[in-house]
């Protein structure tokens, strides 16, 4: 082998082994190649978990955006309440300070009812009217004491109470029927001119049933709170009387409807759009209305009484034997002939009989050593300007403005009133149903007439063909 060949041998041989060592680099670099590859696959796994986490983070931070939205909604929301539940609160006393506020002044008014016994009793026994009656007769006694004797006089039960036969049979049914059902008794109404025994009847009413008693009347009774404390104070079954009911105010008489029908009261607190109802139960109680005009009341109201009932004047022999009884408790020494004067003279009224009995006593005391004969019951009725028929000063001068003033009418009532001095209401209500039942009057189409017996009475002529007009 020459050298040439050994070296190209030994080139070849070089060769060789850089080759196979270009081969190791190779696989050298293709291991990392394919660790680098691996690296990168690894990488992008890593990668995707990454960007996972961070959609799961953003879907985290979403969820936690959301969720405080919603606690911030419901916070406001809660805030709301508060708002809205502190205005109800406000709202609410409100209410209930006024509703404090109707009752304070309700009670005020029933305590003032109850304490004033001048002002209930002036009320109870008809304010001007019975006023202008109490004026008829001279006052010897003071006022007070007179109302005292009045009530001690006063019927205490239907056996008692003297007259009016027919209402008193009526009446003793009824209480007798309620008693044995066990129910109150329906609601009545008492009419007709003063001083024959509503309010008596009303009282005798409550002891005949064996129930609490409760009175007013239409003047005194101005607010519906007024009624609703009367109402619900009430024990089940009492009687609640209003006296002067024709002269309950609208208000209080519409509030009156459902509490007579349902027992119960829807009373308004507050005004306009923040007025809101309250209901309120009331016992079931029996109301007795008395009025000395009927004809006043709304239908409404009259319809709501199941029992109405008229009281009319006294007979004669009637009122003697009322005369006799209060005598007897007055301890007076009163014959029957007296007594009857009396009675003739007392225009079929209990209440001025009780008067002009205790007037002819003070005249007896001193005159006639305390007896009452007729004698002596003309004599002190005489001097009290009462005539034969009972007719008093002012009666008279009625009878005399219609005959001379006016030729025998017609003279309107206003007209007659302010003739005279006295109140239209007063004349109408008091003088002028005595004088039109005892035919010394009579209602015309355009007013007052005077009738032949009444010219008559005064002694005086009729004017011509006075006759054929009268309603005799
Ligand atoms: N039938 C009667 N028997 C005995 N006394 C009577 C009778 N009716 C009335 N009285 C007497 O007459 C007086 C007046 O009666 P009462 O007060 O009940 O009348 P009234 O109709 O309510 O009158 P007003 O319409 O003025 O209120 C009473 O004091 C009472 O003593
Ligand atoms: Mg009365």
């Amino acid at each position: 082998m020459d050298g040439d060949q050994v070296a190209e041998n030994g080139g070849q041989k070089k060769t060789g082994g850089d080759l196979r060592e270009a081969n190791a680099d190779l696989r050298e670099v293709d291991g990392d190649l394919r660790e680098a590859k691996g690296d990168l696959r690894e990488a992008k796994g890593d990668l995707r978990e990454a960007k996972g986490d961070l959609r799961k983070a953003k879907g985290g931070l979403k969820e936690a955006k959301d969720g405080l939205k919603e606690a911030k909604d419901g916070l406001k929301d809660a805030k709301d309440g508060l708002k809205e539940a502190k205005g109800g609160l406000k709202e609410a006393n409100g209410d209930l300070r006024e509703a404090n506020d109707g009752l304070r002044e309700a009670n005020g008014d029933l305590r003032e009812a109850k304490g004033d016994p001048k002002k209930r009793s002036a009320t109870a026994e008809g304010l001007g009217k019975a006023g202008g009656a109490m004026e008829r007769e001279i006052d010897g006694e003071p006022k007070e004491r007179e109302r005292n004797l009045e009530k001690a006089l006063r019927p205490q039960s239907l056996a008692e109470f003297q007259g009016q036969g027919d209402l008193r049979e009526k009446l003793a049914l009824f209480v007798a029927a309620a008693k044995s059902r066990g129910e109150c008794l329906d609601h009545v109404l008492f009419h007709g001119p003063p001083g024959l025994g509503k309010t008596s009847l009303a009282y005798i009413l409550s002891r005949e049933l064996g129930v609490g008693f409760k009175g007013t009347s239409g003047p005194a009774l101005e607010k519906p709170g007024s009624l609703a404390a009367l109402l619900t104070n009430l024990e089940p079954m009492d009687i609640f009387f209003i006296d002067e009911i024709h002269r309950l105010s609208h208000a209080v008489e519409e509030y009156l409807y459902p509490a007579m029908e349902d027992y119960r009261i829807d009373l308004v607190i507050g005004e306009g759009a923040g007025a809101r109802s309250v209901r309120l139960e009331v016992p079931p109680f029996t109301l007795i209305g008395a009025t000395t005009r009927a004809g006043l009341l709304t239908p409404p109201l009259r319809d709501r009484f199941g029992i109405q009932l008229r009281l009319d004047y006294y007979r004669e022999e009637d009122l003697a034997g009322i005369i006799a009884r209060a005598a007897r408790h007055l301890k007076m020494d009163v014959d029957p002939q007296g007594a009857a004067e009396i009675a003739r003279r007392s225009r079929g009224t209990p209440r001025i009989a009780g008067r002009l009995l205790r007037r002819v006593r003070d005249y007896a005391e001193i005159r006639a050593k305390g007896r009452i004969d007729q004698e002596t019951a003309d004599a002190a009725l005489k001097l009290l300007d009462i005539d034969q028929m009972g007719l008093d000063q002012l009666d008279r001068l009625i009878l005399k403005t219609i005959c001379l003033k006016y030729a025998g009418g017609p003279v309107g009532l206003e007209t007659l009133a302010s003739t005279v001095g006295e109140e239209a209401d007063t004349i109408q209500e008091v003088y002028e149903p005595y004088l039109i039942k005892e035919n010394f009057v009579y209602r015309a189409p355009r007013g007052r007439k005077a009738t032949l017996k009444a010219f008559a009475h005064l002694g005086l002529t009729p004017p011509a063909g006075l006759a054929e007009n009268g309603p005799e």
